[in-house]
């Protein structure tokens, strides 16, 4: 990848994939004088519209890893090169800062694990978050239990998300609740809160004690089972991303609704949010084919997050803070007996900012 200069003022961007010159309005847009960019928040003090369309470059030459450029409205300006090639690769840009996602199934024989570190500007922090996106979960060991360390956590991230929940949530068996999650019920592999808009990024589930036998945590890289879907069953997968179903909660204070598709794709066919909560979704009345198409797509599914092939189960210790993508990963638990001892969970919500936040600041700083 590189830029080069021709006729002493064409820029052009030269790579494997493509080719082309660089347009003098968009290089122009990114120059950061001191009297176009303030220099503290990198924003810029004009407004880019006003630029003149027609706007042409003078003169151009490069300078080991600078592109110094005259322009015809008499701005000067330098650029950096290895910046304007990691902008210009826009396949790089998109997947964002991280590294390529991993996807597993039950063969995984690695757990992603990370030592907690209380100094979230650490090497330590970094490689957390690395896992986590590579993974789509990272299980932080030895986090302090006392006084709701996990709003502590999370807000050293970036910044915890409430919900009508409360700004974290006690996991543990009690008589009066709103949720299946506060019973020792056997809970499928799931997606949280598909009903919230927007549905929360991340769960944060951190351990405080666990007495009890059973109570499993389990986990399912749902980006790999929708692969696997869209591999194997291809109709089902059809269906799964293209029928928008309604998810729900209902409790005494508040009705919270969203539409959205078991397997969302993006703009480029790619998977990029799992819904899956079938405790709280209703699918519309759909023709009858559809809608049997749909049931069995469902069904499948499932099947293959409850199975053996991809389902990993393992037991949360006290101190150990589990990180999930709520976009990826399902997460569940297997039933346990309350009158064996305490089980008690810490969790919480952040979202996609304080992760990609963290982690970009944190890439500045090491890389
Ligand atoms: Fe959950």
């Amino acid at each position: 990848m590189k830029i080069e200069v021709i006729e002493k003022n064409r820029v052009l961007f030269n790579s494997s994939k493509k080719n082309f010159e660089i347009h003098p309005l968009w290089l122009r847009e990114r120059a950061n004088n001191s009297n176009l960019v303030d220099q503290l928040t990198e924003q810029r003090i004009y407004d880019p519209s006003t630029l003149d369309k027609s706007i042409k470059i003078k003169k151009a030459n490069l300078k080991e890893d600078s592109l110094n450029i005259e322009f015809t409205d008499g701005i000067s300006s330098k650029f950096k090169i290895s910046e304007l090639c990691k902008e210009l690769d826009s396949e790089k840009m998109k997947k964002g800062p991280v590294e390529e996602k991993i996807l597993w199934d039950a063969k995984l024989n690695y757990r992603p694990t990370s030592k907690f570190n209380k100094d979230f500007e650490s090497k330590d922090t970094f490689e957390m978050l690395k896992q986590f996106y590579k993974y789509g979960f990272v299980i932080i060991t030895k986090v302090p239990t006392k006084d709701n360390y996990i709003v502590n956590f999370a807000n050293s991230l970036g910044a915890i998300r409430p919900t009508n929940f409360g700004v974290f949530f006690n996991v543990k068996s009690i008589p009066n609740y709103n949720d299946l999650a506060y019973t020792p019920r056997h809970l499928y592999p799931h997606t949280d809160n598909p009903y919230r808009k927007p549905v929360p990024c991340i769960q944060l589930l951190h351990c405080i004690e666990n007495q009890v036998s059973g109570g499993l945590s389990t986990l399912v890289d749902g980006f790999a089972v929708a692969n696997y879907l869209k591999k194997n069953f291809r109709e089902s997968f059809d269906i799964l991303t293209t029928t928008k179903v309604r998810f729900r909660f209902i409790d005494k204070d508040v009705i919270l609704e969203n539409w959205g598709e078991l397997i969302e794709l993006d703009e480029n066919k790619n998977i990029k949010h799992i819904r899956f909560n079938t405790k709280v979704d209703y699918v519309p009345h759909l023709h009858k084919e559809n809608l049997e198409k749909f049931y069995s797509a469902r069904k499948k599914m499932g099947e293959l997050c409850c199975s053996k092939n991809f389902e990993i189960k393992f037991k949360l210790m006290p101190g150990d803070l589990l990180m999930m993508d709520n976009y990826r990963t399902l997460h569940g638990r297997t039933a346990y007996d309350a009158s064996e001892g305490m089980r008690h969970l810490q969790g919480c919500y952040i979202d996609y900012d304080s992760s990609e936040g963290k982690l970009l600041h944190l890439i500045r700083k090491f890389e």
